[in-house]
């Protein structure tokens, strides 16, 4: 069943440090068979030792195209409800929901935009990619077998077309943060109108933290500068209580609460 989901991130994104680290080892093979000078030799192999163990850190620890799970055990603690997926993508962060809450149901919202197709690509060209993007959804929910406790619902998460107060819970999952600061605020605020009082807001961010530094340095720049604190006065600037925080490789995570 699980061979059957493709969360399609690109496969630079597991694999390139690796290959890159293969290359770097054959030069760096090359050059002491040639009987290069000592300091190439010592840059070259700096960068094989620092490229293969960003890729097993990339393919193992970060593990894009692997299921994930919950980064905190109080979400939905009751186990059930009507649960909104804010920038679900191919379904990662839906099925780690539907996963870990058997009676809960997910609404996966995405926009199906620009930003899908440059994290996801859009393979069938002759189709619009709100279509492509649909039927890659629901084939990893039925590949994992919760399609029956999920809807897709393509929209943007900046103005979402949910009547307010429709929603015990929502996720957010590494889809915010691609927000400039405006759509950000609007995106809280939207999550506020949309959620239950008393409902929980799980948002996930990636975090330039020391994993992220090793692995990927400057190469990934989404709000470079915000750390936890700025989420969590984004947070209660819309009108959230925050209840818990923390990180995981690469991520912060904050769980908030609808007064
Ligand atoms: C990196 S993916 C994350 C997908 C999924 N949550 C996961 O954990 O794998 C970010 C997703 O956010 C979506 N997204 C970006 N801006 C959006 C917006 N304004 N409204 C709705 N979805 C948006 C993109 O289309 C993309 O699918």
């Amino acid at each position: 069943m699980h061979s059957q989901i493709n969360f399609g991130y690109g496969w630079v994104w597991s694999y390139g440090h690796l290959a890159l680290g293969v290359v770097a080892g054959a030069v760096l093979w090359l050059g002491w068979a040639r009987g290069w000078g000592k300091t190439w030799l010592l840059l070259v192999g700096a960068v094989t030792l620092w490229a293969l163990s960003a890729g097993v850190i990339v393919r193992f620890v970060f593990d894009l195209n692997g299921r994930t799970t919950l980064p905190t055990e109080h979400f939905l603690a009751s186990g059930a409800g009507k649960v909104l997926d804010m920038g679900a993508g191919t379904g990662r962060s839906t099925l780690m929901v539907l996963e870990a809450r058997p009676r809960a149901m997910v609404v996966a919202l995405d926009s199906f935009s620009d930003e899908y197709v440059r994290h996801f690509g859009n393979e069938k060209r002759d189709q619009p990619v709100a279509g492509e993007g649909r039927e890659r959804l629901l084939h990893n929910l039925k590949a994992a077998g919760v399609e029956q406790r999920a809807s897709i619902q393509p929209g943007d998460m900046r103005q979402m077309p949910f009547e307010a107060a429709t929603f015990d819970a929502i996720v957010s999952a590494y889809a915010i943060d691609h927000l400039n600061r405006a759509g950000i605020r609007q995106s809280l605020g939207e999550a506020f109108r949309v959620l239950k009082p008393g409902g929980q807001f799980l948002l996930m961010v990636v975090a330039k933290d020391r994993w992220l530094t090793f692995t990927f340095g400057p190469m990934l720049m989404h709000m470079r500068k915000a750390g936890s604190g700025f989420w969590q006065d984004g947070l209660r600037a819309a009108g959230f209580e925050v209840v818990e925080d923390g990180t995981r490789p690469a991520t912060v995570f904050i769980l908030a609460r609808k007064p």
